[in-house]
């Protein structure tokens, strides 16, 4: 079923969305929309004049407005950090997009996809700010770094990321979780797996944290892959796939952790972010998770101040 998919903020990141929603063939109709109006329409016409060589699909920048009648709504609004700032340092800033942005979504009957960093704050504020039900505010959250972390423990056992199953849980940032003890490729724990070093474990933990930082300080900001895995959110919510995926979402109890948007394996479908659940975690990584709870929550009310 292909669906009406909005983006709001038409920059790096809006416009990798758009691409690659294009080539998947999510939609039938997609909405652009920036405060920079001049630059929405151009994006709508570039991708438009491209229409031969995707799946059917009216692309067209529109108003604000319109984006109410959307299936979809991808928040990616909001400006990308420097290479000396943290996600936290973009809060001020972009908390302020997005509180205005959940306003004028109060009362939307479908999905918000939240993709402006810091992710995980945003979505805590997009879902205060609209009165969602915290189940369709999903944040992109450690999507991104959990293919991270399948792509280079992929490179490092020399197998195909499709067969490593690990995934980062918490914050989208400094203080993200990476699950160790569950990871298994192929079904053999990664642990006991032949030649895995365990003490590799604190250098893939650093590469996949220092993974956009590396790339903002060559090109300015990161968009191609955070832009598939929006992509890759948007086909599981419109197919309804049910497929378990860790992104943000307001936790309302799993793990402990609630009234904190950060992220957990939920199953995604056309309802959204529905079911949570609690991944098997050591002690550490369960205190890690608690830690990363606290480090969000501490900046979310650092914002009333
Ligand atoms: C990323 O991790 C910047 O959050 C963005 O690529």
């Amino acid at each position: 079923m292909k669906a009406r998919i909005g983006i709001i903020g038409t920059g790096w990141v809006g416009t990798s969305v758009a691409f690659s929603t294009l080539l998947a063939g999510h939609a039938r109709e997609l909405w652009l929309y920036d405060q920079r109006g001049a630059v929405a329409e151009g994006e709508a016409l570039d991708m438009a004049d491209g229409a031969a060589f995707y799946p059917r699909c009216q692309v067209s920048a529109v108003p604000l407005a319109q984006m109410r009648e959307a299936d979809i709504v991808v928040l990616a609004a909001g400006r990308n950090g420097r290479p000396d700032e943290s996600r936290l340092d973009l809060l001020r800033d972009n908390a302020r997009i997005a509180a205005g942005l959940g306003r004028s979504l109060a009362g939307f009957g479908g999905i918000v996809i939240v993709v402006t960093n810091p992710v995980d704050v945003l979505t805590r504020v997009v879902t205060a700010a609209s009165g969602l039900p915290p189940e369709r505010v999903i944040g992109t959250g450690t999507l991104l770094d959990s293919a991270r972390l399948r792509e280079r423990l992929a490179m490092h056992l020399s197998v195909s990321p499709q067969s490593v199953h690990a995934q980062v849980v918490g914050e989208h940032g400094d203080s993200s979780v990476m699950l160790w003890s569950s990871a298994h490729v192929g079904g053999v724990p990664l642990r006991v797996w032949p030649g895995w070093p365990v003490d590799e474990e604190p250098t893939v933990a650093g590469h996949v944290r220092r993974a956009a930082y590396d790339v903002i300080q060559r090109k300015g900001a990161t968009n191609h892959a955070i832009g598939l895995v929006t992509t890759e959110l948007i086909g599981c919510i419109v197919n309804d796939e049910r497929r378990l995926l860790p992104v943000s979402r307001v936790q309302t109890g799993a793990c402990g952790v609630r009234g904190v948007a950060l992220s957990l394996p939920a199953l995604v479908g056309s309802s959204g972010a529905a079911q949570v659940l609690e991944p098997a975690m050591d002690d550490a990584e369960a205190q890690a998770l608690a830690a990363s709870a606290a480090v969000l929550d501490g900046a979310f009310k650092s914002l009333a101040g």
